[in-house]
């Protein structure tokens, strides 16, 4: 099957923070990031594997700074593995600066896609080759992360999670 790099599946999406979108504190309320967030990677996970896409889990959230009303913010979502029909896919969520244009990142997400058919059966997916230095770093830790969402899903015994465990042996 075809291998692909993660640039082909870049996906950025810009959008202002409206006062409807927001929590009591005037920042964007984080149900509508992640919706955000969620759409971006579908697209992403969308243009890796050509395919009908659905969310299979939701591996990590960071809130890490808040985003202000009338903010600017940017989403970036690239896959970072392929498996056999599952995807990860990281997202880098930045805001603006009004006067300089300056960049900050504030968020990032961690989500897995399955490619499925009409019928909602999964389907393979083309591999894929991390070219920059962050994309391999990305690709390296995505097994460990995909055995540690699988493991609290319960679909994986512990110890079979070979990659996760070795984490924590010294
Ligand atoms: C995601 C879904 C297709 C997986 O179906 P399934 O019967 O569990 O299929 P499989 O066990 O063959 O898993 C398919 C792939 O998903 C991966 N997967 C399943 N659950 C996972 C989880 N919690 N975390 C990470 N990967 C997961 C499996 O490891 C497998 O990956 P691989 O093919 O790359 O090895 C199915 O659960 C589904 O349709 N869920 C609903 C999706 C949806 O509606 N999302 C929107 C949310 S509102």
């Amino acid at each position: 099957m075809e291998v692909k790099t993660p640039k082909e599946s870049l996906t950025i999406l810009t959008d202002l923070v409206l006062p409807g979108e927001t929590n009591y504190l005037d920042n964007l309320f984080g149900g509508e990031l992640l919706a955000r967030m969620d759409r971006a990677c579908s697209i992403a996970a969308r243009r890796h594997s050509s395919r009908i896409v659905v969310t299979a889990s939701v591996n990590h959230v960071a809130f890490n700074k808040s985003i202000p009303v009338g903010s600017v913010v940017t989403l970036e979502a690239k896959v970072s593995r392929a498996f056999k029909s599952s995807m990860e896919i990281y997202v880098d969520v930045w805001i603006e600066d009004r006067q300089s244009g300056l960049k900050t990142k504030v968020n990032e997400g961690i989500y897995t896609f399955v490619a499925v058919d009409e019928t909602g059966k999964p389907v393979d997916v083309p591999q894929i080759k991390p070219e920059t230095e962050l994309e391999k770093q990305r690709f390296d830790g995505a097994l460990r992360r995909k055995q540690l969402s699988l493991v609290i899903a319960g679909k994986m015994k512990p110890n079979d999670a070979n990659e996760l465990k070795a984490l924590f042996k010294y």
